[in-house]
This record gives C-alpha cells, sequence and structure tokens, in this order.
C-alpha cells in the first residue's frame, strides 16, 4: 500500500515548508499544487494567463483544473513512493474526487489528514516575510528562516531572490476567506473519517517536523 498524507491549514501555516522537510527524510513526494500551479503561470501560456489573474485575486481556482493536475501526477511512477498532498484538497468536491480516484486503486490509503492549527495573527507575519530562490525555489522568510549567508541560497548558491504576487495584504485577506468559506470544513470531513489528526503550527519548524514525523512514520 502506498501512502497518502495530506497537509490541510490556512495559507502561511507552514504546508509547504514542512513538506519540504518530511519528504527529504522520508522519501514521500511532496505533491504542492500551489507549485504546479505556479510553474503554469511560468510558462506564460493562456491557461497560465488565466490561473495567474485567478491566484492573485487570491481566489480558488477551478476544481476541474485541480482534480485533472493531480490525477495526471498521482498517475505518474514516483508516487509509489507515498505522497504528501501541499494544498489538495482545498473543497469538498475536491475531496470527494480524490476518495474517488483512491477507491479506484487498489494501491493507495490515506494515511493522515494533518491540520495545522494557528491564529490567523500569526499568519499574516509569516506570508509577509516570505521569500525563495528564484533559482531552486528553497524557501526562507526575514526573521524565522534566513539563509545562513545573507543573500546566498543555503541549497544553491544563487543570489537571486523573489516574492510572490499573491503575498500581499488584500490578496491574504481574499486567500484567507477562501479558506474558511471552502477548505476549513474538511477538517470535519476527515474526522468523521477518523483520519484527523492536529499538530500545533505555531511552534518552531523543527518542532512541528517532529510532531509531523511521529504521525507519518
Ligand atoms: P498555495 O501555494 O498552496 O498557497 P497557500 O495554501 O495559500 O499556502 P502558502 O504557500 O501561502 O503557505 P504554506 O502553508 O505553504 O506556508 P509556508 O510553508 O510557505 O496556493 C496558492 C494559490 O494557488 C491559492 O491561493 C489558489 O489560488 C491556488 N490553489 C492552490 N491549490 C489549490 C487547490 N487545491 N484548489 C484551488 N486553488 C488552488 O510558510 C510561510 C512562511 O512562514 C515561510 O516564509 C516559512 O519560512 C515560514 N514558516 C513556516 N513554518 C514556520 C514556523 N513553524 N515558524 C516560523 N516560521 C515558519
Amino acid at each position: 500500500m502506498t501512502d497518502v498524507v495530506i497537509f490541510l491549514g490556512p495559507p502561511g501555516c507552514g504546508k509547504g515548508t514542512q513538506a519540504d522537510v518530511i519528504s527529504d527524510k522520508t522519501g514521500l513526494v511532496k505533491l504542492s499544487t500551489g507549485d504546479m500551479l505556479r510553474s503554469a503561470v511560468k510558462s506564460g501560456s493562456d491557461l497560465g494567463k488565466k490561473l495567474k489573474s485567478v491566484m492573485d485575486a487570491g481566489e480558488l481556482v477551478s476544481d476541474e483544473i485541480i482534480v485533472a493536475i493531480i490525477k495526471e501526477r498521482l498517475n505518474q511512477s514516483d508516487c509509489s513512493k507515498g505522497v504528501i498532498l501541499d494544498g489538495f484538497p482545498r473543497t469538498l468536491p475536491q475531496a470527494e474526487a480524490l476518495g474517488e480516484m483512491l477507491s479506484d486503486s487498489s494501491d493507495y490509503i490515506i494515511k493522515s489528514a494533518i491540520k495545522f492549527d494557528i491564529a490567523d495573527e500569526i499568519l499574516v507575519g509569516r506570508i509577509a516575510g516570505r521569500f525563495s530562490c528564484s533559482n531552486c525555489g528553497a524557501g526562507y522568510h526575514d526573521h524565522f528562516k534566513k539563509p545562513v549567508k545573507e543573500g546566498v541560497c543555503d541549497n544553491c548558491g544563487s543570489r537571486e531572490f523573489t516574492r510572490r504576487s499573491d503575498d500581499n495584504e488584500a490578496t491574504v485577506k481574499s486567500r484567507l476567506q477562501a479558506f474558511y468559506d471552502s477548505t476549513e470544513p474538511l477538517y470535519q470531513y476527515y474526522h468523521a473519517q477518523g483520519l484527523l489528526a492536529i499538530i500545533d503550527a505555531d511552534r518552531p519548524i523543527d518542532e512541528v517536523t517532529a510532531k509531523i514525523l511521529g504521525i507519518v512514520k
């Protein structure tokens, strides 16, 4: 059986940061719908342009597009090591589509849906300080996760960094609203299936990692 671990939580709670670390430590493959969509935007395609306007408004991309992206990705052979879903599902129809995808395959089983529990006030500070390496995508924070050598990526040595266009105050408000409207109900959905685990995401990064490892290992 191949494990599927779902990371659930509001923007800035630390899903992407932990998905990278947990993937390194366990071999589970990180599938981030946000990263996949940002690659499509970068390609400059017509679809990419439409996605950018939705993401910059802090709204959710359609379930149809997201489910098709995940379905295709889960069929790739590297996913047989097990996967971390970072940012998917984000709506009830997405969760139901995931359930159907997995029931069609005898290989995958949802091991846990992990809720990153954190107060809204903290999220804004995390998102405002976030930046990443333009070359390899490694994530940093102005206060909580600085590169070891200022201005140089720890991972690849690049000196170019970037900030996300949706990391501004107005968009963060819309993203939080989208979270409460569409994603928060998934806590109850997975709780009812006995799959929800809750972690305190307002702890230092390595403490959060240790808690998650205790759940996924
Ligand atoms: P996505 O990229 O998934 O963004 P998000 O859910 O808003 O989450 P973030 O990436 O903002 O936060 P995170 O929880 O990963 O936090 P991070 O680890 O970076 O989605 C972007 C957009 O794409 C959406 O708005 C939507 O339009 C679209 N989309 C994506 N998936 C979709 C779907 N399924 N359906 C529909 N639309 C979809 O941490 C934040 C900062 O805090 C970092 O700087 C980090 O260094 C720091 N930090 C992390 N942990 C800690 C800690 N413990 N202590 C201190 N600092 C910390």
